[in-house]
């Protein structure tokens, strides 16, 4: 979304927690609805996309590896990829136009660092830096059993106004049967209705039980 002809891209902060289709999902998804995107794939990010897709991820050739791992062209879409380690990219300031951010999935590593503001890096940084501005921040945490101290680190983002979303897709929308890229959608989904993004990703609640069924 452009206001004022200025790009006001959406922060899209992929940590190395499991779950990286969520991130793909929610990426395709603000790619669909014409919104622009800024990336940030941690290090142990990384790791996590090669275990789970069998993909690289290199910040030289991001455009190619993007493209591969979403199983698109990337040739309209606004988007623009930030390596991790820069701290002074535009992400990493509250004067950078941005609309909001995702961090999707979260790992507990980055939760503690975003919840007490280390900013180790700069998806860390970025997620600080667009609470502290208010804008719209929403953290999708994938780990469980969970200890105490997650639990806090959750509530500080809470407290702090980031929506906590956390990787635990309902069946309602697509049955008992549901795929997993159904339960994937129905996280990106969300994801997208927490940052005001339209979608079709899951089917809505109509009142009716059963209608998954249909
Ligand atoms: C294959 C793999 C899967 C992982 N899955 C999770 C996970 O589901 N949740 C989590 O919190 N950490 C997970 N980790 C550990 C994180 O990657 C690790 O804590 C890392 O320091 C997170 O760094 P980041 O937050 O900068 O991405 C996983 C690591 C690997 C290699």
């Amino acid at each position: 979304m452009r206001r004022d002809g200025v790009r006001e891209p959406w922060v899209v902060g992929v940590s190395g927690a499991s779950g990286t289709p969520y991130a793909a999902a929610v990426i395709s998804g603000l790619l669909d609805a014409g919104e622009p995107v800024d990336l940030i794939v941690s290090r142990a990010a990384r790791l996590t996309l090669l275990d789970e897709t069998g993909r690289p991820f290199r910040d030289a050739h991001w455009v190619d590896d993007l493209a591969g791992w979403l199983g698109r062209d990337l040739g309209d879409a606004d988007v623009r990829h930030w390596p991790a380690g820069d701290l002074a990219a535009g992400p990493s300031s509250g004067s950078y136009r941005v609309r909001g951010m995702a961090v999707v999935p979260a790992s507990t590593a980055a939760c503690a660092g975003i919840a007490i503001g280390l900013s180790k890096d700069l998806l860390q940084r970025s997620a600080e830096v667009n609470l502290k501005e208010r804008r719209p921040v929403v953290v999708v945490p994938r780990e469980t059993p969970v200890t105490r101290s997650h639990l806090e680190h959750l509530i500080s983002l809470h407290d702090a106004g980031a929506v906590v979303l956390p990787a635990s897709p309902g069946f309602y929308g697509a049955g008992a049967s549901a795929s997993a890229q159904q339960l994937v959608d129905f996280i990106a989904g969300k994801v997208l209705d927490a940052l005001g993004v339209p979608h079709t990703l899951f089917r809505r609640w109509s009142g009716e039980l059963g209608a998954a069924r249909d």
